[in-house]
Parts: structure tokens; sequence; C-alpha cells
């Protein structure tokens, strides 16, 4: 027997088919995902070295306030084994197989510019092949982004789990031009696991658009001052040694964890507030480092980060 192709009596065969078809898969995934990424002006990821510094706050919190601003949002999950987005929003509902000739599945919407995946969703829908074809995280994620119908979108923010593991690494490697926000409380530990996520982002080459110092001084349930618990500032002193943008400091406020808890986000909400408006602050050096009418390109130098430039 001779020939360049598999014969019906080579014994491999049906491997070779099936690594042929995964392989034209692969390709037709990585061509969905190219096509949904080219409608998303600016990606970001929100990562902490450290567990329990805010990130989903900061995430939920983010994208909301950017769509009052008038932005069309996207919010992604990706944190399996804590999926706090969907708590906090209180949102109801699961994904629905396509309706559409080009199979894209809807996000979920939260409001008219917020649109809302959650890895909560792959597990409770364990069993819908249609949706969730690969069981690995990895795929999770790249189908977060090819089979989701999300549109046009100034902004997609991604919750990552604490860490530099298989999730921000995949996000780094599927979305191009994924950029890092980076959340730190202000206490010494939580620093030392802040510079290992900006070298990761180094490491992986992801642009970093500036730190955030959550839970920075206390907001007294009394009289609403601010009290400093742990020095504050660290944050933008590590900012300062990476050269990197400080967006701003929130300090922390009770209402905070009742709204978390019972699905009423705050931070975007509340403008009379010291946390919220130290919140619209930190949006605001956001919408400037990532400026919604721009594609993303690469981040001019790195400046102050607030709004005086
Ligand atoms: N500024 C704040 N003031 C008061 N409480 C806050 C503040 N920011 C976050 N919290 C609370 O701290 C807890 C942890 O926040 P969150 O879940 O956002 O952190 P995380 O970094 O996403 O955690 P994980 O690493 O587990 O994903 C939550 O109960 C949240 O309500
Ligand atoms: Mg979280
Ligand atoms: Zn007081």
């Amino acid at each position: 027997m001779s020939g360049s192709s598999c014969s019906s009596s080579c014994s491999s065969a049906s491997s070779c088919a099936s690594k042929e078809s995964q392989q034209a898969q692969a390709a037709q995934q990585e061509n969905a995902i190219s096509r949904s990424l080219g409608k998303i002006k600016h990606k970001i990821l929100v990562m902490s070295g450290k567990g329990g510094v805010g990130k989903s706050t900061v995430s939920v919190n983010l994208a909301l306030a950017l769509a009052k601003n008038g932005h069309r949002v996207g919010l992604m999950d990706v944190d399996i084994h804590g999926p706090d987005v969907v708590r906090m929003l209180n949102l109801q509902g699961t994904l629905q197989p396509p309706a559409t000739p080009d199979g894209l599945i809807a996000p979920l919407q939260y409001n008219e510019n917020v649109k809302v995946v959650s890895l909560e969703y792959m597990m409770k829908d364990r069993d819908e092949a249609i949706i969730w074809r690969g069981p690995l995280k990895m795929q999770a994620i790249r189908q977060f982004v090819g089979d989701m119908d999300w549109g046009e979108l100034d902004y997609l923010v991604i919750d990552a789990p604490p860490g530099t593991g298989d999730e921000p690494l995949t996000v780094a490697q599927t979305i191009p031009l994924v950029k890092a926000v980076v959340v730190t409380t202000p206490q010494k530990v939580a620093l030392a696991d802040v510079r290992k996520s900006i070298n990761f982002c180094k490491a992986v080459k992801m642009e970093i658009v500036g730190v955030v110092e959550n839970m920075s001084g206390l907001i007294c349930p009394h009289c609403g001052e601010v009290v400093e618990v742990f020095k504050s500032g660290g944050g933008e002193s590590i900012a300062r040694e990476f050269d990197l943008p400080f967006l701003g400091r929130i300090p922390m406020d009770p209402k905070v964890v009742m709204a978390g808890d019972d699905g009423l986000p705050y931070l975007s909400e509340n403008a009379d507030s010291p946390a919220a408006q130290a919140f619209a602050n930190v949006v605001k050096a956001v919408e400037l480092r990532l400026p919604p009418g721009k594609p993303s390109g690469p981040l001019p130098m790195a400046g102050c980060g607030c709004s005086c430039g």
C-alpha cells in the first residue's frame, strides 16, 4: 500500500481524522475569537496577587460605572472557585442555547448597557454539551470570548481569581491587547503579592492600566470620616516603584459588604459617600487611560493616572 494520506487499512486512520477535525475546530474557534474581539475596543483584566482584596467588587462596579457613563460594557467572570459576579449583581436566569444562525450565545443582560457571562453558568449547565464542549477552564474562557454574542462593546471587564494561574494566563494568551488593572490593599503582605502580579504582566507582555488601592482606611459608620486602619499609600508607592499609574484609593465602607451580599452594587450607585466618590475617580482614571471612543492600542507613557493631565 502506498499513498500520502491515510487509507482504511491504516490502523491510525481514525485518530488522524479526529486530529484533523480537532485542528479544524481549533481554527474555527480562533476565527470566532478574533471576530468577537474585533468588536470590543478595550479589554480589562482585573487581577491581584492576593485573594479577597476586592477584585470582584472593583470589576462589577467598574463595569456598572462605565455603563452609567454611557459606554457599552461586557463583564466576564472567569473565577470558577468563587464566581461572585452573579451574586453581587443578583442575576437571575441562565444562558440559553444559541437562537441565531451564527450559533452565538447571548450573554445575560444586566441592564441596557451591561452584558454578563460567568463561569457559574458552566457549573450549572455542566450537561449542556452544546454550550460547554470542553471541561477545562481554559477552553471555557476561550468559549466565553468566541462563542458569546458580545456585539459591539467599548469595554470588556474580566474578573479573575487571585494569583497568576491558568485563568489570567489564558486571558493573556487569548485576548491580545488585554490590559490589567491591579488591585491591592495597603498592607505589606498584599504589596509583596502585587509585585508578583506586576512581574506576571511583564512576563506575558500585558500592559497595566494602573494600580488601585482598595480598603484604604475605614469609613466610620458613625461620623462618615475616613479612619486609617492600616498604613495607607502602599499601593501608590508600589505604583511609583514600577513606574505605573496609580488609579486611586478606595476606603473600606461597611455598606460595600452589605450591598455585595444583597446583589446591589454600592460603589457605582451612591455618589454621595466618600467610598463611591473615590471609586468614581478610579473610573475616571481608567476612562482617561482607555478612552472609550478610541480603539485599543499601546497605552501612553505612565503618568500620574489622575485627570489633571
Ligand atoms: N472598599 C470596600 N469596603 C468594604 N468592603 C469591601 C470593599 N471592597 C471589597 N469589600 C468586601 O470584601 C470582600 C472581598 O471582596 P471581593 O469579593 O470583591 O474580593 P476578591 O478580590 O474578588 O476576592 P477573591 O480573591 O476571593 O475573588 C467582600 O465581602 C466585599 O464586599
Ligand atoms: Mg473575586
Ligand atoms: Zn467617627
